[in-house]
């Protein structure tokens, strides 16, 4: 995509995701933006490919669990027992495929960090990584490690991803949830691949 309509198409989806949202989570959705560029700028990826993936990522958020099954099954995602049981975490997916269709989106990278955002996905490349991070970093984040992570993410997008899954596993053990299998895979992945380094 040329500059121009990287520019055209970001200022598009900041329309899409603020129309769609609470002023809270937009609020959440610029600060995501603005800390996913900067990763990308420090990380040597396209900051405003990065910029727009951190805008849609959380668009279809406010949804009824009833849409995003609707929604979700009708355009044949993959639902499986998690998201029937959570359907809030089709909101990725959901966002991808309505930036699709409807924001005629068609960067495979963008889609699929947007898809991927909240469990996050092995194999995931550098822009989904960033965009990974940068949800849990932005600037209103606010909890004991968020600052390690901050410093680790301008070092090593996977590591921080790394931490944060580690972190987010260890949350849901403390509370007695289960942890969505591709959050489970996507830490093996990348664990595997820090032993390999
Ligand atoms: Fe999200
Ligand atoms: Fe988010």
């Amino acid at each position: 995509m040329e500059d121009r309509e990287n520019i055209y198409a970001t200022e598009q989806a900041d329309t899409f995701a603020r129309v769609r949202l609470s002023a809270k989570r937009y609020g959440h959705t610029l600060r995501v933006a603005d800390t996913a560029e900067d990763l990308a700028r420090v990380h040597g990826l396209n900051p405003a490919r990065t910029r727009l993936a951190a805008l849609l990522h959380d668009a279809a958020r406010e949804l009824s669990p009833n849409e995003f099954l609707d929604l979700a099954l009708g355009w044949n995602l993959p639902v499986g027992e998690p998201e029937r049981e959570s359907p809030k975490l089709l909101h990725g997916p959901v966002a991808a495929e309505l930036a699709r269709r409807e924001l005629g989106v068609d960067d495979g990278e963008v889609l699929d960090a947007v898809r991927d955002h909240t469990t996050g996905h092995p194999g995931m490349g550098p822009l989904s990584l960033a965009l990974y991070v940068a949800d849990k970093i932005e600037p209103a984040r606010d909890y004991p490690s968020v600052e390690r992570l901050r410093r680790l993410a301008r070092r090593d997008l996977r590591g921080a991803a790394a931490e944060s899954l580690r972190r987010s596993i260890a949350h849901n053990e403390e509370r007695g949830r289960t942890t969505h299998p591709a959050s489970l895979e996507t830490l093996e992945w990348l664990e595997e691949a820090e032993k390999g380094a």
